[in-house]
């Protein structure tokens, strides 16, 4: 923005505001929600973590972060902001609206010192690589046919009982599903209160894409523990004369194990009238390994959680690393200038600790090649091959790729 260019104060919004905030969101993301639906997110989003733009008296954008606890490489979990509701009114795009409710996020996580990390989800993948966001996670979209490229059973998947449950009153025993899971994969978080168990179960038309309610089915072992569970949706589809064609869309499927993991997968694959089921699965899920015909789930890697070191100290101290690593880094990042500088990284399965030095660098790189490695979804190394680290030290960057990978690919467990 050049500096004659008209500025637009960013803040909070007030109650007085929330209707303008709502109204902006339903324009810029060509939506029609209850007013039910902004309330629920208006209520999950604490007001001081919220920013809009002014011009005048009227709201030219949205946005916010809602504070997560993000399970990193390592069973250890790390503060991180989860930005969302990001939009400028038509009106007032390429003005450097977007670019000052960033700076606003990032300065105000720093000054607070309560999110080290930043995390989105992306509408467009080309928005946020300038602002020093790098893709982190990639999900598995899988459609899998129903019939005879299905999966077959292992040791103990046919031994539960299948109990249909309407998902409210299952909720609890979900979550704990859910949470026995939660420290074992990066990328998950907690859903914490009431307010993220209605976003989880929110069942409003306008986001079903002509699909019917929410089910939910629990499996169970012989004593009555929840073992597992999906959440679904069933599109209806008797348009072709020769077959019902109804398409299963997963909303969440979880077990405790392989064994009741492969059970909700096997329920979801023979459900009667049905000719395929959809999900988004970790990109390293058993099923890759489990189903006749992998080829005909049509995999396909779709891009989902964005990272932004915020604060790299903070957050490489965080997390564990695989093997021992002792790098010295040097970073430039003019968007969070404080990061900017020589980094010396020491850790091992155990703990981390990354502080100034004047020592020679090892690596030069930038903010999006930390965020990239952050959670273990991919490689230093493929980062360096792709000509985006530079080494200075031979073996550094071997060393530190080895250091930052993760056994089990990092997975977004919920939309926000
Ligand atoms: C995406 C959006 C928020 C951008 O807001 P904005 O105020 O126009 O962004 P800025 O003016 O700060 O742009 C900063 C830079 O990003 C670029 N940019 C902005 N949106 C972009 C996009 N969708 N694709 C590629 N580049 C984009 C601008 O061209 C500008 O580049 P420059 O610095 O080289 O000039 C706005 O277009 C919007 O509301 N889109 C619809 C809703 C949406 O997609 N929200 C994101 C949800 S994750």
């Amino acid at each position: 923005m050049s500096s004659d260019a008209p500025s637009y104060p960013v803040r909070p919004f007030t109650d007085e505001e929330a209707p303008a905030f709502a109204a902006q969101l339903d324009f810029g993301f060509h939506e029609n929600p209850p007013q039910e639906a902004h309330d629920l997110w208006q209520g999950l989003l604490p007001r001081e973590r919220s920013v809009a733009a002014f011009d005048g008296d009227e709201l030219v954008s949205t946005g916010g972060d809602f504070p997560f606890e993000l399970t990193v490489p390592g069973g250890v979990t790390v503060p991180a902001g989860g930005v969302t509701m990001i939009t400028v009114k038509a009106t007032h795009r390429r003005r450097g609206i977007l670019t000052a409710m960033m700076r606003h996020q990032m300065h105000g996580w720093h000054e607070r010192g309560d999110a080290p990390v930043g995390i989105l989800l992306a509408s467009e993948p080309a928005i946020y690589g300038r602002f020093g966001y790098a893709l982190g996670v990639q999900h598995l979209s899988l459609t899998v046919p129903r019939g005879d490229n299905g999966l077959s059973a292992v040791a103990g998947s046919d031994k539960f009982r299948m109990r249909m449950v309407d998902p409210l009153e299952g909720y609890e025993r979900c979550q704990e599903v859910v949470e026995a899971n939660r420290l074992g994969r990066p990328g998950m978080m907690p859903r914490v209160g009431d307010g993220w168990r209605d976003a989880a179960l929110a069942d409003w038309e306008f986001a079903r894409d002509g699909a019917g309610p929410l089910r939910c089915v629990l499996a169970e072992d012989a004593d009555g523990t929840t073992v597992g569970f999906a959440r679904y949706r069933v599109k209806e589809g008797y348009n072709n004369p020769a077959r019902p064609e109804c398409k299963v869309r997963v909303k969440d499927v979880y077990g405790r194990d392989l064994a009741s993991y492969v059970a909700m997968w096997r329920f979801l694959c023979d459900l009667d009238l049905t000719s395929e089921v959809q999900a988004e699965v970790p990109a390293d899920d058993p099923l890759t390994f489990l189903l006749a015909d992998f080829r005909q789930a049509v995999p396909r890697l779709q891009d989902m959680l964005y990272v932004r070191i915020v604060d790299v100290d903070r957050a490489l101290a965080a997390r564990r690393y695989a093997t021992a690593v002792d790098v010295v880094f040097e970073l430039s990042d003019p968007f969070c200038p404080w990061n900017t500088g020589r980094w010396r990284l020491r850790g091992d399965a155990d703990g981390a600790e990354c502080s100034r030095t004047t020592d020679p660098a090892d690596l030069v790189l930038g903010p999006r090649e930390l965020g990239a490695a952050y959670l273990g979804g991919f490689s230093l190394g493929a980062l360096g091959r792709a000509g985006r680290i530079e080494e200075l030290r031979a073996g550094a960057l071997a060393q530190a790729s080895r250091a930052f990978v993760s056994d089990v690919a990092p997975f977004v467990p919920f939309g926000f």
